[in-house]
């Protein structure tokens, strides 16, 4: 990211009264921070050779006399930069760098895969400590902020299991395991921080192996981790997942390329970063709350300003306000008048979706489509493919629209400031096309007995798909009954994939079991099937998280592919 928009992004840190920023600056895809006693850690570690295949070579890195400024501007509107130098894993373009601090000793390339990697510092090598102790020394010399953050988090034990030297170490140091070299690590770093006048700050696997004495816990992996470090004494930073991660999608259709998860504003806005599992006498451990930008999939300053923004204006009401005060409804409200003043700051915000406007819709003939956007704004829309331009028809009433149409519509706010463009599609289908569903609630941990239950509603869809009907997020199921028409005999391979649990059945039978609370996870069930029409049967339940269903199906000596809108029957 360009050192522009580094500062932009303290601009808003500190337009919302947040006061720290929490700087990831080296990773295994990434050393981005320049050490003068290390030169090969950039000229070496600031590369890759691309992004998760795509053949494009990414760099980049922060001189020290760019971190100064940084640190001076961030300084004078009372943001404190916490740098953040990951030891002992995400360590893999360090090592690429300089291999011979690994265990292995290489060679490596700087990672060109996100996620957790098994190259980390040897931990049975002195050299290691000299290097972090020297990185850090430079580090301390330009981040003049009390705390320090040491990553800690992931760290793969592998490469540490098969090194003699890290064994050697657990042997001298008398520890238990891997875990208790983890936090020798740890400590050590700290020793020679605290030295120096300095304080740690690491992820919540810290903890594991036993924590270092004065270190703080910013706690990721849900709450637990902070809990249990506030019990014992320690300051702690909450930043779960699941109310915290702004790297994860906004919504669940109709977004740009995002690593995965879900988190809307009302989620964020959901976030308590003070527990009653806390004692009273402990809660002022709990440091505050912090919001996490992940950038794996995010290029542009624009798009990090489009994940940040307005999560980052939930997060600050919630660590601002008490617990009693905070109501979303309000908030969205209050949001109006902030969508304004973003505005102005040439913010590039997610503008709500307008109310009204599905990812795709399934019409006999025609449909009237009515939208609802109470922000500060205007809609327009197009229904020729292209993009809505500042002369793009204005919205004034509910509009007629046919079968076979692509909806689009952007928000213009005030200044000409425009949103951007979200699409709707709709898709002919003849009126005996459709499948019967029935839409239930309730919190299971396995499929219930849907017979035994009264539905919330029931209707016809066009699709056996989440996106097919109304939902809440969490704790609900659905059950689709139909049929499918095939015009080819022989063995049919049906695919069911689902986040949490399902289950398919074929003419009556039980062909794919997919129960239980699980992450997406793909089964495949087998039949022979006559030409015409059988009947299908899916039963879905979602508990918390992420929600999905998928069913595709392979004819004999075809391809993988969906089940078509136009293959789709309710009735025999
Ligand atoms: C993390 O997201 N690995 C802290
Ligand atoms: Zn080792």
């Amino acid at each position: 990211m360009p050192v522009d928009f580094v500062k932009k992004y303290i601009d808003l840190i500190a337009y919302h009264k947040m006061n720290t920023f929490h700087w990831h600056l080296t990773d295994d895809q990434g050393w981005r921070i320049e050490i003068k006693k290390y030169p090969k850690l950039t000229e070496i570690g600031s590369s890759r050779r691309e992004s998760m295949g795509d053949g494009t070579p990414h760099g980049g890195f922060y001189t020290q006399e760019q971190i100064r400024d940084l640190v001076d501007y961030a300084r004078k509107r009372f943001v404190t930069i916490v740098p953040e130098i990951e030891l002992p894993g995400h360590a893999q373009a360090a090592l690429a760098a300089y291999p011979e601090l690994s265990c292995t000793g290489g060679p490596f390339e700087v990672s060109t895969k996100w996620g957790v990697h098994k190259e980390v510092f040897c931990a049975g090598n002195e050299q290691t400590f000299t290097f972090l102790q020297d990185v850090l020394t430079e580090v301390m010399a330009l981040f003049p902020g009390e705390v320090i953050h040491i990553g800690g988090d992931e760290v793969p034990k592998d490469r540490w299991q098969a090194c003699s030297k890290c064994q050697q170490r657990i042997k001298d140091e008398g520890l238990q395991d891997e875990h208790e070299l983890q936090s020798y690590f740890i400590r050590r770093i700290e020793a020679f921080l605290n030295a120096r006048g300095r304080r740690i700050i690491g992820w919540d696997e810290i903890l594991e192996g036993g924590l270092a004495p004065n270190a703080a816990v910013m706690s990721w992996r849900g709450m637990d981790g902070g809990i249990a470090a506030a019990k014992a004494g320690h300051e702690v930073v909450m930043t779960p997942t699941w109310h915290c991660y702004f790297d994860y999608y906004q919504a669940k259709f109709d977004e740009p390329k995002a690593i995965g998860g879900y988190l809307p504003l009302r989620k964020v806005y959901e976030f308590e970063p003070l527990p009653d599992d806390i004692p009273a006498d402990q809660q002022h451990f709990i440091l505050g709350g912090q919001g996490n930008v992940w950038t794996e999939y995010i290029a542009t300053p624009e798009y990090a300003e489009y994940m940040a923004v307005p999560r980052m204006s939930a997060l600050a009401e919630v660590v601002w306000s008490p617990r009693s005060s905070r109501d979303f409804e309000n908030f969205q409200r209050r949001m109006l008048s902030h969508y304004d003043r973003l505005v102005l700051k040439n913010v590039h915000f997610r503008a709500p979706r307008p109310r009204g406007l599905p990812a795709k819709s399934f019409v006999t003939g025609k449909r009237m489509v009515q939208l609802d956007y109470p922000q500060h704004a205007a809609l327009r829309y197009t229904l020729d493919g292209t993009d809505p331009g500042p002369d793009a028809r204005l919205y004034k009433k509910p509009i007629q629209i046919k079968g076979g149409k692509t909806l689009k519509v952007r928000a213009f706010f005030r200044d000409g400031w425009q949103s951007r463009v979200w699409t709707s599609q709709f898709i002919r289908v003849k009126p005996e096309n459709g499948v019967h569903f029935r839409y239930f609630e309730g919190e299971w941990t396995a499929l219930p007995d849907f017979s035994a239950l009264a539905p919330q509603k029931s209707g016809r869809v066009y699709e056996i798909t989440l996106a097919a009907l109304e939902h809440r997020d969490d704790h609900f199921a659905v059950e689709f009954e139909g049929y499918f028409t095939i015009d080819q005999a022989g063995e049919y391979a049906f695919f069911l994939g689902s986040d949490d649990g399902s289950r398919l059945f074929i003419d009556g039978k039980a062909l794919a079991e997919n129960d239980g609370l699980h992450e997406i996870r793909e089964v495949e069930g087998r039949i022979r099937l006559q030409r015409g029409r059988h009947a299908i049967r899916v039963q879905y339940f979602q508990g918390t998280g992420w929600s999905r269903l998928e069913i595709f199906y392979q004819p004999p000596n075809g391809a993988k592919q969906p089940l078509l809108p136009e293959m789709l029957f309710w009735q025999k």
